[in-house]
């Protein structure tokens, strides 16, 4: 595995990996890999024991830009060492580690991707300017590493939806694969802020998914309504840990629009803050 911080050489390694006739894989991170991280990486190689087809390209970038004022972007997890031993391990060819200087080396961009309306909805909402934080990062590494397929984590469900309206958008040649999200042996969704968690807060935490499971036990029972289903997640969350619910939310799979009757593919989502740890996570049907 190599391992560069600059732009220039990763391209130089990409165009020799395009002349071999390999397809190009980008894999955004910020780092502090989980195996929710390195399942993409092994996803990507899956078929590809011989390492003959694919450029596996995963990018650390713990990225300014989408972090507001008071979030925790000094003290959001880092460890380089660790990291690229295990992307290497994984089956990462090229670790992408720019620094803040080589992504933004005005120190800010005067141009950014703002996707209207899904961006200002669920965690948008409570993260101000966010999305657009992701979706301009995103986009320069895209036109960065031109991939032909770019891996995205489930578990950031609305991201990967700002993403492919992005791409819709913009006309961008890239193929996106959503990956479904990997979880601990108790159902928490894997998360570089689950380091955050106090050991309360950690056994507390699995409600979350067990909470978003009794809904969709809820809705394979014909609970159409979702409101109820709503109402259920909350009071169930409530009750059973002291975590502060930011939002519950039931809505079209596709567009993010707020449903009132469940069918068709449906996302229950929520953000539920664990003292200063805020945790988000979602399921998908298809009704
Ligand atoms: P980060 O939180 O490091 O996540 C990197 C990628 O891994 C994202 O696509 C995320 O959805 C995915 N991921 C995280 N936890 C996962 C899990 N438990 N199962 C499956 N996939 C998981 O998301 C970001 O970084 C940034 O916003 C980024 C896209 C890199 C832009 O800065």
């Amino acid at each position: 595995m190599k391992i560069t911080g600059y732009i220039s050489n990763l391209r130089e390694n990409i165009l020799i990996a395009r002349e071999q006739g390999k397809a190009i894989v980008l894999i955004p991170t910020m780092g502090f890999l989980h195996y929710g991280h390195l399942a993409m990486v092994e996803d990507a190689r899956k078929d590809d024991e011989d390492r003959e087809k694919v450029y596996i390209i995963m990018s650390i970038f713990v990225n300014p830009l989408q972090f507001g004022k008071n979030e925790d972007f000094d003290r959001y997890p880092r460890n380089l060492v660790r990291d690229s031993t295990l992307a290497q391990e994984a089956g990462v060819d090229m670790l992408f580690v720019p620094s803040a200087k080589e992504m933004y080396p005005n120190g800010q961009s005067l141009t950014t991707i703002n996707v209207t309306q899904i961006s200002e909805i669920l965690c948008g909402s409570k993260r101000p300017g966010h999305f657009k934080g992701v979706a301009t990062v995103v986009s320069k590494l895209f036109n960065i590493v031109l991939p032909d397929l770019a891996y995205f984590g489930q578990k950031d469900y609305q991201q990967f939806v700002v993403i492919s309206q992005v791409v819709k958008d913009l006309n961008i040649p890239v193929q996106l694969i959503a990956f479904p999200t990997v979880r601990e042996h108790d159902g928490l969704a894997m998360s570089s802020r689950n380091s955050y968690l106090s050991s309360e807060e950690r056994q507390q935490a699995p409600i979350l998914y067990s909470s978003l499971q009794e809904g969709a036990v809820l809705i394979a029972e014909n609970e159409t309504n979702a409101d109820v289903i709503k109402t259920k997640i909350i009071d169930r969350i409530s009750k059973e840990s002291k975590g502060k619910i930011e939002y519950v939310e039931v809505r079209n799979a596709h567009n993010l629009e707020q449903i009132e009757k469940i069918e068709g593919a449906v996302v229950i989502s929520l953000a539920v803050q664990f003292g200063s740890t805020r945790l988000i996570d979602n399921i998908i049907l298809e009704v």
